[in-house]
């Protein structure tokens, strides 16, 4: 197979075939990110994957080039290139889809099927099917979308909670069936759910699961804004209403809310979408999902600024995080990075930490200020504030920050900390929607 893009989703995505004892080729335009996966080093901090990388070095069952050509003779190509947010408007861009395919036609033989996985407006894989036939007669498109969460892509990638297929007819949906069929073939002998169903259905199952969890997470949200005007609790409200089974307690913590490269601007391209299919009020309230979710990231900056007494300019803050989640270097749409480039334009002396994240955050934003090492960013601060509920972070013994800091002080951004241990230590302890 080929796997064409080698980013967050498609290196994942190669290397874990590899290991399921598929013979494939990885391709990516980016000849830095290449060399270093050839050398079976991960181009980005995903756990697992740097170890995968180089147990299949010797393994000749994968390979990494810049050349589409070396495409040829695989029958599965899938594309794994990324669908951003448009600049200045709320649609995805397609570019790199759109791209990558039309590069990958002229390679493909008669019985060759090109599996979509990047995450697509409805009526794509429609469009881009037709540019499969046309160009490449008796090869066939299908679309198969991927719901890995970075910080655990390799585990979801090799033991997937479910698979889906969006298929053409005919033919077409059986030749590709059969050929996704044998990619999968150790996923479906352990009885994963399988769901075949048609190209609309497929692009839509994968931007209704963003747009629930991130309403999941508003919802949580919007009840941290209502727990801190009445002084209730929104951790115990997530417990109490996630033990009924069918709300669950996962996608239930409040904090500073989501970020990363997919909900954020999946929610977007959901609603852009809806509205050129003339159906704009059906998703409207996804506007407010993300507007409920964009509030949190003030609200830490708020925190941040009433404990320094409104006078943040000058004032020492450490920022403990960057990364949009723990066990990643992805600071795409990061609520973390976005607090600290807020607190940044406000005038406070910011220093900020990650254990993955400082060098993906630095390229972005190289005005900040960071510091590796997390006692030493801590050392002086007038506030301290958690915005990625890294371990190392979680585990921090209040006792030895109280005896670095100038002022003990600390916004718990995530809700990752045990608050009695902090206020036993002397803090003022703050977090979200929780006395
Ligand atoms: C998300 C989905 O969870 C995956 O299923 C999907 O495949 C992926 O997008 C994608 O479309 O590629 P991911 O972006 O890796 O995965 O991260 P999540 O674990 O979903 O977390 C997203 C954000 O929500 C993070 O910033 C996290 O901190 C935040 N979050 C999560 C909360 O604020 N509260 C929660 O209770 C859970």
């Amino acid at each position: 197979m080929s796997v064409i893009g080698c980013g967050y989703l498609g290196a994942v995505h190669a290397a874990s075939m590899a290991q399921l004892g598929h013979d494939v080729v990885g391709i990516d335009v980016d000849p830095v990110k290449i060399a270093s996966l050839a050398k079976g080093e991960a181009p980005f901090y995903e756990p697992g994957l740097a170890e995968l990388l180089t147990s299949l070095q010797s393994s000749g069952r994968l390979r990494f080039t810049t050349d589409i050509a070396e495409a040829k003779g695989a029958t599965a190509h899938f594309i794994a290139v990324g669908t951003p947010q448009k600049k200045g408007e709320y649609s995805a861009d397609l570019t790199f889809v759109d791209a990558a395919v039309t590069a990958l036609v002229p390679h493909l033989s008669a019985g060759d099927v090109v599996v979509g996985k990047s995450t697509v407006p409805v009526g794509t894989a429609e469009r881009l099917s037709e540019i499969v036939t046309a160009g490449a007669p008796g090869a066939y498109l299908a679309w198969n979308p991927e719901f890995l969460r970075e910080g655990f892509a390799v585990a979801d990638t090799l033991t997937p909670d479910r698979i889906v297929y969006g298929v053409g007819p005919g033919e077409a949906g059986e030749r590709a069936t059969a050929v996704l069929g044998e990619v999968y073939a150790t996923a479906l002998a352990a009885e994963t759910p399988l769901i075949v169903t048609d190209y609309a259905t497929a692009e839509l199952v994968k931007v209704a699961a963003n747009a629930f969890l991130a309403t999941k997470i508003s919802f949580i949200n919007a009840m941290a804004e209502i727990a801190e005007v009445t002084g209730a609790d929104v951790t115990q409200l997530a417990d109490a209403i996630g033990h009924d089974a069918r709300i669950g307690r996962r996608f239930l913590n409040a904090g500073v809310g989501f970020g990363g490269g997919c909900l954020p601007k999946d929610l977007r391209a959901f609603a852009a979408r809806a509205e050129e299919l003339g159906k704009g009020e059906s998703v409207a309230f996804l506007k407010e999902v993300d507007a409920i979710n964009l509030r949190r990231r003030q609200r830490v900056v708020d925190l941040v600024v009433e404990a320094l007494d409104a006078e943040p300019f000058g004032k020492r803050v450490a920022v403990l995080g960057l990364a949009f989640k723990p066990d990643s270097d992805d600071v795409r749409d990061s609520p973390a990075l976005d607090v600290a480039v807020q607190l940044t334009g406000r005038g406070a002396d910011v220093i900020a930490t990650d254990p993955q994240a400082i060098g993906t955050a630095g390229r972005l934003h190289p005005q900040l200020r960071f510091e590796a090492d997390t006692l030493t960013a801590l050392t002086g601060a007038d506030v301290v504030v958690v915005v990625t509920e890294w371990r190392e972070y979680r585990e921090l013994d209040p006792v030895v920050v109280g005896e670095l800091v100038a002022s003990k002080v600390i916004i718990d951004g995530r809700n990752c900390l045990d608050a009695e241990a902090w206020r036993a230590a002397g803090f003022t302890y703050i977090g979200m929607g929780r006395p």
